[in-house]
């Protein structure tokens, strides 16, 4: 297996604990994918090839935990609407739903790859996409189809809404989902999600519907208290899931009880800033040791955003965050939504996703906007 040093980096970001785990005047060893030494320059073992970093930043690369990043069509006029005061509303996912249904694979393999040409650009190296813009069968496997062609952190969403032709038959949609969609999708998902607020779906039947998935192997997370305080943080504590994402209403008590339990909360601040809504505040979280994830959410309705370094910037400016609580929240963080242990760090044994940033402190990232020379080193697929 080769070897490749990376030399001369001013800081290295391991994420070895909450405060980043900074090593300064470091180096890097990769072997084959994975790290396999850190530590200061002056000790750094000799490698097949070197990198410079010339006084640089290396981070982990950034885990985007939450998109949509498999969809057709378009929803400026939603952007408009919402700009001039329009408040959202779940009825726009129709049109991309409508969208989507009649676009073939190579249409959304070819406009998936544009997309996570652009994510990856920004220092992303781990990507969850969700389906839940076909609503019916054959078009929710042909999305996860083509997710699944790029990551493997694919989520079923067939729950988002309940699509047109069951309007006046809500409970034969779920069943649907629960039953034979689940079937079909389910050799192409990991996830399974469940939009629980206004306008989607209840606390009773996103239970339903994830505990179906859960017990055909799938990992629950949910979308919930985006739109309002309507049960799903709750939900995600009860059963136990992943996370809860969105989270932009969440009462004080359940906020502490988010702290006591193992389930990640994944902002989203592209949503707030698309939807020109009020962003949630994350004091209290920090306060209580509540573990924290930040996601670009990156779809056409709500946040059509690639950037992890802009979802920092609007944390940091809107939400409260530090800049160092944001980068380990768009790291670490993104690892743990998505329970891996082999990403979201960079200390031996982690997979060599990371990025070079040529600036002098990893504040520059936000502060910046990303928008800072950078090499990215991947090992995964997209
Ligand atoms: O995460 N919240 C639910 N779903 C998406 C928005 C979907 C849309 O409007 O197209 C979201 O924001
Ligand atoms: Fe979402």
């Amino acid at each position: 297996m080769s070897s490749q040093l990376i030399s001369n980096i001013g800081q290295l970001i391991t994420n070895s604990n909450e405060n980043l785990g900074i090593v300064t005047d470091a180096a890097l060893v990769i072997e084959g994918q994975k790290v396999l030494w850190v530590g200061s320059k002056n000790h750094a073992p000799a490698a097949d090839s070197k990198i410079d970093a010339a006084g640089g930043v290396v981070t982990p690369g950034f885990i985007d935990s939450h998109t949509h990043a498999v969809f057709s069509g378009d929803r400026s006029k939603d952007y408009v609407a919402r700009m001039s005061g329009q408040k959202y509303a779940t009825g726009g996912i129709k049109t991309t739903v409508a969208a989507t249904r009649t676009a073939t694979e190579d249409d959304l393999i070819a406009h998936t790859k544009d997309l996570l040409r652009k994510c990856q650009s920004h220092g992303t190296t781990t990507i969850e996409i969700k389906s839940g813009y076909g609503l019916d069968v054959d078009t929710e496997l042909k999305i996860l189809k083509v997710a699944k062609t790029f990551t493997d952190e694919t989520t079923f969403l067939g729950a988002h809404v309940i699509p047109a032709e069951f309007e006046n038959n809500r409970e034969g949609y779920i069943q649907l989902v629960k039953n034979e969609m689940l079937d079909v999708v389910t050799p192409y998902a990991k996830w399974i999600d469940v939009f629980c607020d206004n306008g989607a779906f209840s606390v009773d039947e996103a239970r339903e519907i994830l505990q179906s998935g859960i017990a055909k192997g799938l990992k629950g997370k949910i979308h919930g208290n985006q739109l309002g305080d309507t049960g799903g943080a709750e939900l995600a504590i009860e059963m136990n899931l992943a996370s809860i994402d969105h989270a932009t209403h969440v009462s004080n008590d359940t906020i502490a009880a988010l702290a006591e339990s193992n389930v990640v909360t994944t902002f989203l601040p592209g949503a707030e800033f698309f939807t020109k809504s009020s962003y949630p505040k994350v004091n209290l979280y920090f306060e209580l040791g509540a573990k924290v994830a930040l996601a670009t959410d990156c779809n056409p309705g709500s946040s059509y955003l690639t950037s992890m370094p802009i979802v920092m910037s609007l944390a940091i400016r809107e939400m409260g965050f530090t800049p160092a609580q944001a980068l380990y929240a768009a790291t670490a963080g993104g690892a743990a939504a998505l329970q891996r242990s082999d990403i979201g760090h960079l200390q031996p044994g982690a997979k060599a996703d990371l990025v070079i940033w040529q600036a002098p402190t990893f504040e520059h990232i936000a502060y910046r906007m990303g928008d800072i020379d950078k090499k990215i080193l991947m090992t995964g697929k997209f």
